[in-house]
């Protein structure tokens, strides 16, 4: 099975998606995490893309197409094994979602379903300018719903937690307007497809977490 999830930033996409990984075994591809770990390692990918991240604007489809074909072949093996597949923020455009079935087209594979996180703005604002994110495992925090143990330190690995340099609010609004523009035409595009399953992303996560899994069938 692969699955999308779509929806805004702060949605809490990459909070279902490590619940999947780490209690159902799913691999869990994710172009921010990828990106941030080519910015993290300084490598001339990393570089061009810390300058659109920034700003909050998306990063250019063809580097995104580039590094996701990277990783499916990669992982081609690996995925063989697992019970699914989730991609988390990609695609992100119209391009991206067609260069996407015609790579999995091609590995005789297609999406199965694209989980949509519907959320209020006021909400996306509140998460994210409360989240903290571990640099060193990339387990993701909030100071008020989901706080570590120990303030500003990772309870899996002990590592300083982060705010992330694109959630500060000037970079929140800017991200915003962009996934209004180029990522909600997604909506139509999967909802056309027959594959778009929209789910309350402003429950609690357990709620959500459930409401996922049904979704998926699992
Ligand atoms: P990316 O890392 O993908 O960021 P995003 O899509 O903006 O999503 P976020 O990670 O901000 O939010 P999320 O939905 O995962 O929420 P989370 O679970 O963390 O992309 C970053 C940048 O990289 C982009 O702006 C772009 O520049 C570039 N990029 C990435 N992919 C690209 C692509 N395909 N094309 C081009 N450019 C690309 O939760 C948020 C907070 O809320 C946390 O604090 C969490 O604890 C809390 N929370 C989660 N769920 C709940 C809940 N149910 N109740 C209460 N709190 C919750």
């Amino acid at each position: 099975m692969i699955a999308i999830l779509l929806g805004a930033p702060g949605s809490g996409k990459g909070t279902q998606a490590k619940v999947l990984q780490e209690d159902r075994g799913w691999l869990h591809l994710s172009t921010g995490d990828m990106l941030r770990a080519a910015i993290q390692n300084n490598t001339t990918l990393g570089q061009k893309a810390k300058s659109y991240m920034d700003k909050g604007e998306l990063v250019p489809d063809a580097v995104v197409i580039g590094l996701i074909q990277e990783q499916v072949q990669s992982q081609k093996k690996v995925s063989r094994n697992v019970p699914g597949i989730i991609l988390d923020g990609f695609p992100r455009t119209v391009e991206q979602a067609n260069a996407l079935k015609d790579l999995l087209g091609k590995l005789g594979q297609k999406v199965d379903k694209v989980l949509y996180f519907e959320i209020n703005e006021d909400d996306v604002i509140r998460r994210l300018s409360g989240r903290r994110t571990c640099p060193g495992c990339g387990k993701i925090y909030h100071i008020e719903s989901s706080p570590p143990k120990k303030e500003g330190v990772c309870d899996t690995c002990g590592g300083e937690l982060k705010l992330r340099d694109d959630d500060r609010k000037e970079v929140i609004q800017k991200r915003l307007k962009v996934y209004d523009t180029q990522t909600s035409p997604l909506i139509e595009y999967y909802k056309k497809q027959k594959m778009l399953h929209s789910l309350d992303a402003s429950s609690a996560p357990e709620k959500v977490n459930k409401a996922v899994q049904k979704i998926l069938g699992i």
